[in-house]
């Protein structure tokens, strides 16, 4: 199991070799829409592994060809993903192969050139009930406002299980989640180093909606 990160206690970071393989690939300005659209959904794929290792699972009695038996299936609610629009929606296919009846709900942000502040323009989610997971998705914590306004409209509709899954974080967004959702755990692919004067991640990779949607 990853360990949470020595300076960020809600931050797991997430370095397994394949996904940092598949995030050098990612962070290279020469890579293909094409390849860095489809990037970004095996990451979020591996990803899933370790950020959903706390899963509860109940027993479930099954037949197999040659005898009855007790086995175990993932207990709950089914899991709902919750991509921040744009760029979240690239992390949703590779999630959902490994988790194909997970509920998918929608929240649009976007972040002001000017102040990089999130203004909101969407919101459908399934409904919150107590049991049920979910899991906000965003390949870049920047300042970090777009994923504290997302998990505060979430937890404003009830929910109180949520995780949110990021490719690449600045310590400004990992501490901004901190201090405004401390009991929300953060896993990232990178911890990078720091934001520029508008608010881009360092080293990071770009405008992430961006390049998956090839509008730029
Ligand atoms: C990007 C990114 C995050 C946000 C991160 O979205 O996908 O949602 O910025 O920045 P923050 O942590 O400082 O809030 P953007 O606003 O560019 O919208 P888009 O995905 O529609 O391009
Ligand atoms: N949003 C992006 O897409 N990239 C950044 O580096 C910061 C915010």
């Amino acid at each position: 199991m990853p360990p949470v990160h020595g300076r960020f206690p809600n931050l797991t970071v997430l370095e397994h070799p394949l996904i940092q393989h598949k995030l050098s690939i990612l962070r290279d300005k020469a890579t293909s829409v094409k390849n860095f659209k489809q990037l970004v959904s095996e990451i979020a794929m591996l990803m899933t592994y370790e950020a959903t290792r706390h899963l509860q699972t109940e027993p479930v009695e099954i037949e197999t060809p040659l005898e009855r038996t007790t086995a175990r299936r993932v207990a709950g609610k089914k899991l709902t993903l919750v991509p921040i629009l744009r760029a979240g929606l690239g992390m949703v296919e590779g999630i959902s192969q490994l988790i194909p009846s997970a509920r998918v709900g929608h929240v649009g942000l976007f972040r002001d050139h000017e102040t990089l502040q999130p203004v909101s323009y969407y919101y459908k989610v399934p409904a919150a009930e107590t049991d049920r997971d979910f899991f906000v998705l965003d390949p870049m914590l920047a300042t970090g406002g777009s994923a504290a306004a997302a998990v505060s409209q979430l937890r404003a509709s009830g929910a109180t299980r949520i995780r949110f899954l990021c490719l690449v974080a600045a310590p400004e967004g990992v501490q901004a989640m901190l201090d405004a959702h401390p009991l929300v755990p953060v896993y990232a692919a990178a911890l990078d180093r720091e934001l520029n004067a508008h608010g881009y991640i360092l080293p990071g990779l770009g405008d992430a909606g961006d390049r998956i949607f090839g509008t730029r």
